[in-house]
Formats: C-alpha cells, structure tokens, sequence
C-alpha cells in the first residue's frame, strides 16, 4: 500500500491545514487507516464505528485483538452517542480535563463495534487538546478510534519520523504535525468500577483527580515496580510487553553516587565484550560518565522534559544498534510516576538494586 504523508507545519494557514486534513477525512470515511499527531503520542485513526476499520488497526499494529482501542472526540457531548450510564463524576473530570490527555472508561452503547472494544462491555473515550486531532475529528465527522501509531510492543511514536519506520506502507496516509509536546499516553480511569480507578498513570495525577472528583482508587497494577502475575492489569493493554527498545534495558536504582558507578561499571565491562552499550542520564549527571554512548534525557528539575523524550531516546538507540540500554531511575511521585511505569515496562521489568 502506498502511504500519503502530509506535513502540516505551524505556520500554516488554516486553509492550508483544512486542505490537508480533507484528505484525512476521505480516508476515514472510505474506512482507511490515517496517523495523526496528538498532544500525547501519535495515534493509528480509523472510523471507531466501522469494525472492518478497526479490525486493520490491529493488523497494521500487529495488536492482540482483545486490547481495546480508544475512541477520539471533539466535542464533550459526544460521549451520549457511545457511552451509556454516564456518572456526574465523569463529567466533573472532563470538564475540567477536556481537551487534554485524559482517557474515561464507560458502559458502551450498541452503536460501538465490539471489535473496537476489544469484545468489552465499556469503552475508552479522549478528547485530545492537539489542534491537528481536533479539526481532523470535526472535518472527517468521524469518532476516531486510536491506539498509538507504534508496532505492537516498539516506544510510542511522538514525531512522524517514529510513525513511518513503523507504519510506512501499512496505513494510507500520515500526518505530520511535529512532535509530541507531552510524549507520554493519556491517564486512564475507568467509571464503570464503584470507585473511578486509574488503570494508567499519566500527566493528570491522582491527585489532580481527587482534587475534582473525590475518592478514586489506583490499579495496584500501576503502582507495582516489580512483575507480579498475580496482579491482573484491567486495562488489557497494560499486560504486554511494552515501549520496548530493540536493545536490551537495564534500570539502575539507588542513590545517585552509587548508580552512577555501577553504570559506569556495567558499561564497561560490556564494552570489553564488544558491545554497543548506550547510558541514558539527566542534565543533573551527564558530566559524571566517560564511556559509552551518553545521551541526556532532560532534567530532574522539570520532569516533563524526561517524559517527552523518553519514547524518543529508547528509538534513538534501536537506530544505532545498541545493544545494551543503562539507565538512572527517576522519581516516583506525580509525573516521575508515569515515566517509571513506562521505563519498567520497556525493559520488562529488568532492574539493578544498588
Ligand atoms: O494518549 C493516548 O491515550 C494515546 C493517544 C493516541 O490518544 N492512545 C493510546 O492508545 O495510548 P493505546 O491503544 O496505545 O492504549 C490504550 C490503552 C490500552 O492499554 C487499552 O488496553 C486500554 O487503553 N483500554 C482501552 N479501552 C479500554 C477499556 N474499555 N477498558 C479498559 N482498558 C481499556
Ligand atoms: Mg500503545
């Protein structure tokens, strides 16, 4: 298949955009697959109420089909057309959220394909701040069902270039709106529980969230930093392997001194052997190693420049053949969250006390 790429850069006229994103809507409403970028990660559209739609989203993926899809809006009111039951809670939330990296679960309504659901009961439903996502949503007249526009198990995609190593040739047409400014997925909560419960950290906090609507739980699956099979995620997604970079990922956890030269260590004694060996490290300590291939994440001082470069970086390396990824640890409070559950995730859990 041939894949269209558009560029729509920022100092695009709106008609120029709205040119663009015309072609997006044919796509969509012919029930073809278009990347578009969002504020989060990019996402793999197709019309969310069209099942053969969503049913090529797994395949350009490689998706299991038991992972639910979720369902992209542009207007609050919206939610009416596909979920049912819906709690004065969640509204609170996404009055205050919406537009913006927020995912709500609720009971579905018939019109939704279960092959979008992934045969679930409830459905997944984001309003993304991204004007490029909007305005696609808005023209094409279409919910548009998104998982990140990776292949199954590769980092997320926050700029095109990711989504075209993935996706050239299997999808019709992809958007290119720049990068991510966010970089990591949408928190997730799920309505249909008693008590609303995150099954994804993300940039809204838990916090954030009590803030709103009171009470809320958090999946004990989220919160883990090690692999227990008796834990079963409830967002099926977060079962599988992850965000994973092709190189093997090692985290380094403990005080700063001591995972500075236990990386340095492991780093080359890997080199000796004749591997690639890449460190992933902060503003705050890439002065402190000497060897192998060192690239700065961002800083601990403003850990949103850590999550928007996470993704990016794991690729960065999977582009230079390294065979070994070391990493430092990050926080584990509000945002630090997030990232270390993606990070954990992405080296399968593969980490060194110290
Ligand atoms: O920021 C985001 O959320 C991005 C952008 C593109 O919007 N999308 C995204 O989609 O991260 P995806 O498919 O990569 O992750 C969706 C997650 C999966 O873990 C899936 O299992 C979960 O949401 N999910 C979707 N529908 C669900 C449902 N009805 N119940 C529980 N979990 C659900
Ligand atoms: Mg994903």
């Amino acid at each position: 298949m041939k894949t269209l790429i558009v560029e729509i850069k920022e100092d695009f006229k709106d008609e120029d955009i709205e040119k663009a994103l015309d072609k997006a809507a044919k796509v969509l409403n012919n029930g073809g697959l278009v990347a578009f970028p969002t504020e989060t990660v990019y996402g793999l559209g197709g019309n969310a109420l069209d099942r053969n739609a969503s049913k090529k989203i797994y395949q350009a993926k490689g998706r299991p089909s038991d992972n639910p899809l979720i369902i992209h809006i542009a207007n609050h009111a919206d939610i009416e057309r596909i979920a049912k039951n819906i709690p004065k809670s969640a509204y609170s939330l996404i009055n205050k959220f919406w537009p913006g990296p927020l995912t709500i679960i609720l009971n579905k309504k018939e019109i939704v394909p279960s092959e979008t659901t992934g045969g679930l009961d409830t459905v997944a439903i984001r309003m993304p701040d991204n004007k490029i996502a909007r305005k696609m949503i808005e023209i094409s007249k279409v919910f548009v069902a998104a998982p990140s526009a990776n292949t199954s198990g590769r980092p997320s995609p926050t700029k095109a270039k990711h989504v075209i190593d993935d996706m050239m040739g299997k999808i019709d047409m992809i958007i290119d709106g720049g990068n991510s400014t966010l970089g990591l997925e949408s928190t997730i909560i799920d309505f249909t529980e008693e008590v609303p419960t995150i099954l994804r950290p993300g940039f809204i906090t838990a916090d954030q969230i009590r803030n709103v609507i009171g009470k809320i739980n958090v999946d004990p699956a989220v919160e883990s930093l090690v692999v227990d099979c008796n834990l079963k995620a409830k967002a099926p997604g977060m079962k599988y392997k992850h965000y994973a970079p092709k190189g093997e990922l090692i985290i380094y956890q403990g005080t700063q001194d001591k995972v500075i030269k236990n990386i340095m260590e492991l780093a080359n004694k890997k080199i000796a052997e004749g591997k690639t060996v890449g460190i992933i490290c902060t503003e705050e300590t890439k002065d402190k190693y000497n060897c192998a291939i060192i690239k700065v994440i961002g800083s601990r001082k403003d850990e949103k420049t850590i999550a928007s470069r996470l993704y990016s970086i794991l690729r960065e390396f999977d582009d230079i053949n390294t065979d070994i990824i070391i990493t430092e640890n990050f926080s584990d409070n509000d945002l630090g969250q997030a990232i270390m559950n993606r990070l954990l995730k992405a080296a399968g859990y593969n980490t060194v006390q110290v």
